[in-house]
């Protein structure tokens, strides 16, 4: 087999929207605190979407900037991969949606269903296409919608979601020593009673009585999904180092899926590293799902946590469940 790496994460763009719902706000809609919420999940705020503005737009903004940064044109782009939990219609992919807006009109688009661990499984996806000599260069994107699936009236899930996009151009790699040294992705299928969608596909379409009934949002059991996302995340994080070569000391920055403040640090723990190497936003977006690890990846590139060179280890986990992890050097 030909060594790794075959492919390198070029760029890193994301878009939020500008609307900002805090915790305060909340307290007028739930029966709920500022206090708890910060204390249980680590979140103050998150970004809300305008009805208008769809996921295929938020992804545009976010893609644009990863092209513009990794200097490459809508025509260079031969496939792309569009992870969401949030498509904008059922039928076709956001991702053909993306691509008309982009106008990249050589390129493959589809969307990969795989909950918040979204972005990782896109980014295997892309390395595969790349390896395959499928693909030269492929966007990758996450991104979500999250409150319009999320039940503003059930107090243990409206407080954690929010909506943004993040997106990266993944080309072939230049041997330069940058790239992907490892991938993993996994799922059980067992537990996804934990945290579904039950009305509004093809197994119970949507009608007046999964609308009565409020199935057409999330349902989370918050407590079992704590617990299986703290093991996720760590054979995640041991899988990814171990596929890579590489210790946990080796690492500059783990970035984490951003979900709940206390799994980011049970999974630091778990790995032995200190939080000053962990990088946190969760306060200010909250879970994004599929955009989180971009929206995180890209504040640690701006505040310069990340450099060309680091060794970074992103890890995530979600509904399904699913979990996954990669080792890039940037
Ligand atoms: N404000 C105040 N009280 C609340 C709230 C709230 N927003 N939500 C729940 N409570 C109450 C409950 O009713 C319960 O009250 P009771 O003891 O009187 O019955 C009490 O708080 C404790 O509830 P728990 O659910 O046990 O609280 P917990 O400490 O587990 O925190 C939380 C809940 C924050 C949801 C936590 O379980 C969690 O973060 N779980 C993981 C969720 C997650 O990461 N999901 C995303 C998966 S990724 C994806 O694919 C989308």
């Amino acid at each position: 087999m030909i060594p790794r790496p075959f492919a390198e994460m070029a760029s890193v763009g994301v878009a939020v929207p500008p609307r900002v719902l805090t915790n305060h706000e909340l307290t007028g809609m739930l029966d709920t605190s500022d206090e708890w919420i910060v204390e249980r999940t680590g979140i103050r705020e998150r970004r809300i979407a305008a009805p208008e503005q769809s996921v295929a737009m938020l992804s545009q903004e976010a893609s644009e900037l990863a092209m513009e940064r990794a200097g490459v044109s809508p025509a260079d782009l031969d496939a792309i991969v569009l992870a969401t939990a949030s498509p904008d219609r059922l039928l076709p992919s956001t991702a053909c949606d993306l691509q008309a807006l982009l106008g990249a009109d050589n390129a493959a688009a589809f969307d990969v269903g795989a909950a918040c661990p979204g972005f990782v499984y896109a980014l295997t996806v892309a390395e595969g296409l790349i390896a395959s000599g499928q693909s030269r260069t492929v966007l990758v994107v996450g991104a979500e919608k999250l409150s319009t699936i999320t039940d503003f009236q059930d107090r243990s899930t409206a407080i954690l979601f929010g909506d943004g996009a993040g997106a990266s151009i993944v080309r072939r790699s230049s041997g330069n020593g940058r790239g992907i040294l490892s991938t993993f992705i996994k799922s059980d299928g067992r537990l996804a009673p934990l945290l579904y969608r039950p009305g509004g596909g093809s197994s119970d379409p949507i009608s007046e009585r999964v609308v009565c009934e409020r199935n057409h949002f999330m349902k989370m059991a918050g407590r079992e999904v704590f617990k299986a996302a703290v093991r996720a995340m760590a054979e995640a994080c041991d899988e990814a180092l171990r596929r890579a070569g590489v210790s946990a000391e080796e690492i500059d920055l783990l970035v984490p899926h951003q979900a709940n403040l206390h799994i980011i640090e049970a999974t630091a723990k778990h790995a032995g590293m200190p939080m000053s190497k962990v990088m946190v936003n969760v306060d200010r977006y909250g879970n994004t799902s599929s955009a989180s690890i971009p929206l995180a990846l890209d504040q640690a590139v701006a505040e310069g946590r990340v450099k060309p060179g680091s060794l970074i280890l992103l890890v995530a986990f979600g509904a399904g469940f699913t979990w996954g992890s990669a080792v890039v050097r940037w």
